[in-house]
């Protein structure tokens, strides 16, 4: 383990590949109990930050919003109607040349905070107007918020101007936009237990698990929020980044392909994309971990008891000895080996695997958001904007697993639109 002067002990890697990190990821001896400046704030007490069986009551009690008919019930109540209310209505004003034009960068993650709001329950954020206010206070408060990846590697500055930027933004959110919604949750759970409403008359979201106490550890008022502010946290930036990258990289290949152009609104088509996106682009940089135990993993990576460790599902995602040589090229058409999920491990593995997996991903066919996403936009006739600035050309970020890289730049687009 190499030491930093700076900055003490550097992380221990896992970087050897598709199995070191699955390994990694399912190892009971690592842990993510992570502490240090700015927890208190943000992530303590939060399901991110629990081992063993505390976070398997916790991902039990979450898991009822997902579970049996509630993914249909989200789908076709918030994901199916939002998405295409949104998309009538950015076709509804195109400018003078016949072209509706939006910049995703932006319009997306709005998009996704709607239906993040209706997950958590934030009421006043399922209209357009109230998820741009919540995701701008949500990008102010993430902007300024340290990274797992700051605290796991103690590189957190507790003064910093942004940290305070970070916390006002999300005071607001909590006076604005849980505490109205969460009372109205507790007033609702105080007449279900007194028998006045049935079950079903309540709502189907976070807020109202946690009115009812389904995980004990709900009862500490600072674990509510910070459960709230987690699953907007994990599930806006996260598929809007995918979103734009699958764009990218559909376009980017469509240049290499111009006679295919028929293919992008095939369903097969799309959702091999998606995967490819998710092998590609990694939302994290890396995954840190600690380790409560001396660990060997199976290609010989030691992990000494106390390690910070950093599981880089990127080159994960690209091991040549399941995606093949050109494994960090953008390939619809790839067939993984036996074993190797097509989307790696852009979801992570074992007991944190992503919560809103089956929400992207859907049951199958079309009907996880990303691809229902990319399906509704391309078969509306979404291309780059031409006269829009170019982006950096996305070839070079596959494969890069740097923060930079994470982060999905600006991206100008245009749809036809019939007179
Ligand atoms: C393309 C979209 C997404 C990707 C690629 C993704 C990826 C991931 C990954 C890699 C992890 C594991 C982190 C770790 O092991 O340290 C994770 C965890 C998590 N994700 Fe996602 N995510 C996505 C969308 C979402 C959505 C839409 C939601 C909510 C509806 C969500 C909620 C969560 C939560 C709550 C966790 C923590 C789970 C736990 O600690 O038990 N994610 N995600």
């Amino acid at each position: 383990m190499a030491t930093d002067e700076k900055t003490g002990p550097a992380a221990v890697e896992v970087s050897g590949g598709l199995e070191a990190a699955r390994e990694a990821f399912k190892c009971p001896a690592m842990s993510v109990a992570f502490d240090g400046p700015g927890e208190e704030l943000f992530l303590r007490g939060t399901m991110m930050r629990l081992d063993g069986e505390e976070h398997r009551r916790r991902r039990r009690a979450w898991g009822l919003l997902i579970k049996q008919g509630k993914h249909k019930f989200y789908r076709d109540t918030w994901l199916f109607p939002t998405a295409d209310a949104a998309l009538a209505e950015l076709l509804a004003e195109p400018d003078a040349d016949g072209f509706a034009r939006v910049d995703l960068s932006v319009w997306q993650p709005g998009l996704q905070m709607r239906l993040a709001a209706a997950l958590v329950g934030f009421d006043e954020a399922k209209s357009a107007a109230g998820a741009a206010e919540l995701a701008r206070l949500s990008a102010a408060m993430l902007s300024g918020r340290p990274t797992v990846y700051k605290t796991a590697m103690g590189k957190v500055d507790a003064a910093a101007d942004s940290l305070r930027t970070s916390v006002a933004a999300r005071d607001e959110i909590i006076a604005r936009f849980y505490a109205p919604a969460a009372a109205e949750r507790d007033e609702l759970a105080a007449r279900f237990e007194r028998g006045e409403i049935e079950e079903e008359e309540l709502p189907s979201d976070l807020l109202m698990l946690m009115a009812r106490r389904l995980d004990p550890a709900w009862e500490d008022a600072e674990t509510r929020e910070h459960d709230a502010l987690l699953l907007l946290a994990t599930a806006v930036d996260t598929t809007s980044k995918s979103v734009m990258w699958a764009l990218r990289e559909i376009f980017a290949w469509l240049e290499e392909h111009p006679g295919e152009e028929a293919r992008l609104t095939e369903d097969d088509f799309i959702m091999r994309a998606a995967d490819e996106t998710l092998r590609l682009h990694p939302v994290g940089a890396g995954f840190p971990r600690i380790a409560t135990a001396d660990v060997e993993l199976a290609d010989g990576t030691a992990i000494p008891a106390g390690a910070t460790t950093v599981i880089r599902s990127g080159p994960a995602n690209t091991d040549p000895g399941f995606y093949g040589e050109d494994g960090r090229a953008f390939d619809p058409d790839r067939e993984p080996a036996d074993g190797a999920p097509a989307y790696g491990l852009a979801f992570g593995a074992g007991p944190h695997t992503c919560f809103g997996m089956p929400i992207v991903m859907g049951t199958g066919g079309m009907d996880g958001s990303l691809v229902y996403l990319l399906k509704i936009l391309l078969e509306a006739g979404i291309r780059p904007d031409p006269d829009a600035p170019p982006t950096p050309p996305v070839g070079p970020t596959r494969g890069d697993f740097s923060e930079q890289t994470t982060h999905a730049p600006s991206f100008p687009v245009r749809f036809p639109v019939a007179p």
